[in-house]
């Protein structure tokens, strides 16, 4: 309000500088322009201030035409200025310091018209410009206006002990809608690796190379493997953070990679990211308002009004309420929270969009054993609360196990195994989960424990091995006398009973037995001790 009456004010006073000479006002108004020039570089500054936190439309539009209004009243006062000398010239016929003499009164009498009339038509012009522009920034929420009625399927509402609470988000009805929320079909990302003087591609990183996987509405699906494995990878080419070399990916029936624009945009909203640095994720600059607020204010729209800072500040103290923070927290900066406080901020984020899919990569790894339990928690709580389905990577088994429905193991860009999380640690069934399983620490110092140690090192994802990928560190291989077909065929996923799928020749020869016969020719022993 404001920043409007500053600008058409602004607007509107020199036009007593255009009248004056004409009707000669008074003397004492000279000068006014200059307030008015002053009153209405102050309105701009402001509402350039204010819309840069609404949306596009207020953003671009209203502080463009302030500008062009402010730099066409600036032309408009130096025709004015010149147009009042003209007249004072005609009438007296000489300078006040007397130093101009024999002047010809016809060319300044056209001087003084014409640029009154330019100085006039300008004006007019930044005026209708002001006006314009105040109302496009009104339109936008600029102005004090009623807020929306929330639309969104999270409703907050304020108790009477001043705590919000969520409604639970109302799910179709499993009858209408499909049990599979996300389908990835046959996914490839690579990289490409320049060299040479002329930074040509001489090859590719297969980070992700022929993943396929479903996960159903509302679940924990676990994604687990070796560092470098490509989880993160596949968690970003899922949301659409890294282009996809091909395959396919759907949500709800949605070609996820063949959206662009504003579909996408929308798409944004319903998946989202929780990022496993607590600390590098939280802008150092932002208070807790703007770091949760950024996606809102990218998502505004007219229906939700996030362009309104008191809506979007509502929302944000909502969502630090359902992360277990407290509100009044949205005015401090990152630094001054605890690592699990941060994470909860970077939780707070992810929902405050309200999506239905999440992908959580490794959202607890960087926090003290006794916060990870927690946020563990808080995971599963607001899962329940939002119906919200999670990709939950990880490398911490005993975190998977926990927290996980139904677990995909990767290796060197493929998923080598995928299970329920009660079928993968009772009978996984592909040589490299058993290794990844027993590696486990068992919490009993009296359990003496002999572990599958895998040979060397995850060959490069520049270069994977031939055949089946796991081939060259494979104790289930070795043991069956180094067969051709682990080294030359591929081996494709496939279920191997009861929904469990395995990528493995001899899937069915992998148990508990192979695996102990396995770990007792191997001359490192470790003991859950040695784990600890
Ligand atoms: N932007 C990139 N450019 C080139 N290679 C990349 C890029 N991002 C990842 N990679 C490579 O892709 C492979 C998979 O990386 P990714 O981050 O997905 O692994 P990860 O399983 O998440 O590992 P971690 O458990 O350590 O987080 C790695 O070899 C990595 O070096
Ligand atoms: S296919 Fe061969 S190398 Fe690959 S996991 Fe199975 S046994 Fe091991
Ligand atoms: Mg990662």
């Amino acid at each position: 309000m404001i920043a409007g009456i500053l600008l058409i004010l602004g607007m509107a006073l020199p036009w007593v500088y255009v009248v004056e000479p004409l009707v000669s006002l008074n003397a004492n108004l000279r000068g006014f322009e200059d307030v008015g020039l002053l009153v209405a570089i102050a309105g701009a500054v402001i509402i350039a201030l204010a819309s840069g936190r609404t949306p596009l439309r207020a953003r671009i539009a209203g502080p463009l035409i302030v500008v062009l209004a402010a730099g066409c009243e600036v032309f408009a006062l130096y025709r004015i200025v010149d147009t009042h000398w003209a007249i004072t010239l005609v009438t007296s016929k000489t300078f006040s310091t007397g130093v101009i003499e024999n002047i010809h009164l016809s060319p300044l009498v056209a001087k003084a018209s014409l640029s009154l009339a330019s100085g006039l038509y300008v004006i007019a012009v930044a005026s209708v410009m002001a006006i314009v522009g105040g109302v496009l920034i009104a339109l936008d929420g600029i102005f004090p206006a009623p807020a929306p009625s929330r639309t969104s399927s999270v409703v907050s509402t304020r108790v009477a002990a001043g705590v919000s609470v969520f409604a639970r988000r109302e799910l179709p009805q499993h009858d209408e809608a499909p049990r599979v929320l996300l389908e990835v079909r046959n996914v490839k990302t690579y990289y490409p690796i320049y060299g040479g003087i002329l930074r040509r591609r001489v090859g590719s990183v297969y980070a992700v190379d022929d993943v396929s996987l479903t996960i159903n509405r509302g679940e924990k699906f676990g994604l687990v493997g070796e560092s470098g494995c490509g989880k993160t990878t596949l968690g970003r080419t899922i949301l659409r953070l890294e282009k996809a070399t091909a395959g396919s990916i759907t949500m709800d029936g949605h070609d996820l990679l063949a959206m662009r624009g504003p579909a996408l945009k929308r798409m944004r909203r319903r998946m989202q990211l929780i990022f496993q640095d607590p600390y590098g994720s939280l802008n150092p600059r932002m208070p807790v308002s703007d770091i949760i607020g950024e996606g809102l204010l990218a998502q505004a729209d007219s229906a939700n009004g996030w362009g309104r800072r008191p809506v979007r500040d509502e929302r944000v103290g909502d969502y630090l309420d359902a992360v277990g923070l407290r509100r009044d927290y949205s005015r401090r900066y990152a630094h001054e929270f605890s690592g699990g406080q941060r994470q909860r901020i970077g939780i707070a984020r992810a929902l405050s969009l309200d999506p239905e899919f999440v992908v959580c990569d490794e959202p607890v790894s960087a926090l003290d054993v006794s916060i990870q339990s927690q946020i563990l928690n808080l995971l599963s709580e607001l899962r329940d609360q939002f119906n919200l389905t999670y990709l939950f990577i990880a490398h911490n088994l005993s975190v998977v196990q926990y927290f996980c429905d139904r677990i995909g193991v990767m290796y060197l860009g493929k998923l080598v195994e995928v299970a329920s999380t009660d079928a993968l640690y009772d009978h996984p069934r592909h040589p490299y989960s058993v290794a990844l399983l027993s590696a486990i620490p068992v919490p009993d110092p009296r359990v003496r424990k002999k572990r599958l140690i895998l040979k060397g090192d995850v060959p490069s994802p520049a270069n994977p091995p031939s055949g089946c990928r796991f081939h060259t560190r494979c104790w289930l291989r070795e043991k069956l006398g180094n067969p051709d077909v682990c080294s030359t065929v591929d081996p494709p996923l496939t279920d191997v009973g009861g929904g469990q799928m395995s990528a493995c020749h001899f899937a069915e020869q992998v148990s508990d037995q192979a695996a102990e016969e396995a770990a007792a020719r191997q001359s490192v022993i470790d003991t859950a001790s040695a784990d600890a």
